[in-house]
Order: structure tokens, then sequence, then C-alpha cells
């Protein structure tokens, strides 16, 4: 049986305070949720530690999106009170070894955040490493030259999970959008914009959840 997706909310606010109001709304209506990389850089490392306060039920990610410097990103994310930590794909294996020496000593994940170039052989060498996580990710300015989810994305997805990855999708994903994934092992559903800069956040956190008992019924 496959394990119902979870809704993960990425706050990507440049500011703290607005982020904060946006996680004041929804996070009861949220399974997971994200320190995104916009709010990360906008509003350093203290940004994870202030959601750790006012969520402190909740998985929390710290989306670094880390290339480098490992050992350090990952002490900063975790001591903050992260549960998981994104490093990029193109990120060499030696960081990702040190990232998740970090996390395993806090009971921490490293995702894996799959942009761009990276190859089936790189994915078996981050499980050799005991990765577990991934996040498929269609980019916020691929989406807005055009680029639409399509077959090689589920045929890619599905060879992920055979390789043992656990795989949460995001990139401007929308309720419509669900249905396409419904053959895919879905750790979590991550929605930004979709969520905190809807109408009615708690109505679009509400169909997000519809839309994944209705696909994934168990
Ligand atoms: C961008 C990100 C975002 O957090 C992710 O894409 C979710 O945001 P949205 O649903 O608005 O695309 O990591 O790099
Ligand atoms: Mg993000």
């Amino acid at each position: 049986m496959t394990t119902k997706p979870r809704l993960q909310l990425a706050l990507d606010h440049t500011r703290l305070d607005a982020a904060l109001l946006t996680v004041e709304r929804l996070h009861p209506h949220v399974d997971i949720i994200e320190a995104g990389t916009i709010l990360c850089i906008s509003a350093g490392i203290q940004a994870v530690g202030t959601l750790r306060e006012r969520c402190p039920q909740h998985t929390l990610v710290a989306d670094l999106k880390v290339a480098d410097a490992g050992t350090t990103l990952a002490e900063q994310a975790f001591s903050q009170g992260a549960n998981w930590m994104t490093v990029i794909c193109a990120a060499p294996l030696a960081t990702m070894a040190a990232a998740l020496e970090v996390a395993e000593r806090y009971q921490g994940e490293i995702q894996i955040e799959l942009f761009g170039r990276w190859t089936l052989e790189d994915a078996k060498a981050w499980r050799a490493l005991g990765i577990k996580q991934a996040i498929y990710h269609r980019g916020r300015d691929a989406q807005a030259s055009g680029q639409t989810w399509g077959q090689q994305d589920l045929d890619t997805m599905k060879a992920l999970s055979d390789l043992g990855i656990e795989l949460s999708i995001t990139g401007g994903i929308t309720p419509p959008d669900l249905p396409l994934f419904k053959q895919i092992a879905v750790t979590a559903f991550i929605a930004g914009r979709a969520l905190a800069e809807a109408a009615d956040p708690v109505a679009a956190a509400r169909q997000f959840h519809s839309a994944i008992n209705e696909i994934w019924r168990s």
C-alpha cells in the first residue's frame, strides 16, 4: 500500500515577519513546514529557529540547497531545529557525506534537491552514502520559461523510487496537478506560492488535502 503524501508549506518570503504571518494561519493545515531558500537567504538561519519555536510539533525543513561546506551549514540548520536539510544534486559526494554525518547526529535527514543535471548513477551513489530522500524539482525559472510536467518526469521519478529513494515533488504545484503523480510513491507535495499567495490560503490547503485524499485513498 502506498503511503498518503503529506503537504509541505514552503515559506519563500523575503521577510521573516511575512513568513510568520503565513505560518500562523496555515500551520494547522499542513504537515511539514519549510524555511525556504529565499527566506533563509533573506532573513538568515535564525528563520529556522524562529519557525521551530512557533511550530514545535511539525517536521521542519531547512531548504538551504547546500553546495559546499556541508558540515558547517548542516550544523547551522540542525542546531536551529531543522529535521531535514536540502543539499543540491550538483554538490560533491564529500559535501553530501559531511552534511549527512551532522544530520544523523541530530537524528535528522538530508534531502537531495534535483535540479538540472544529474544521473541515476549519481542517485545510486547518494543511496550508497545512506541518503534516503530527494526532492524532484521543477525550478521557478524553468516553470516561468514554460517547462511543464511530462512522462519523462514520471519515468524518472519511478526509476528513483526503484532505487529506494523517497520522493517529494515541488515546483509551482497546484491541486489540479496532483492526479498526474498518482502512480508515484510521494513523500510530500511541496507548495509555496499556491498556498501563501492564495486569496484564501486555508481553503487552498484544504483543496490540496481533498485532492490527496481522493487520489491516494487507503
Ligand atoms: C524554489 C523552491 C520552492 O520552495 C519550491 O519550488 C516551492 O515553491 P512554489 O510552490 O512556489 O514553486 O525551493 O527553489
Ligand atoms: Mg523550497
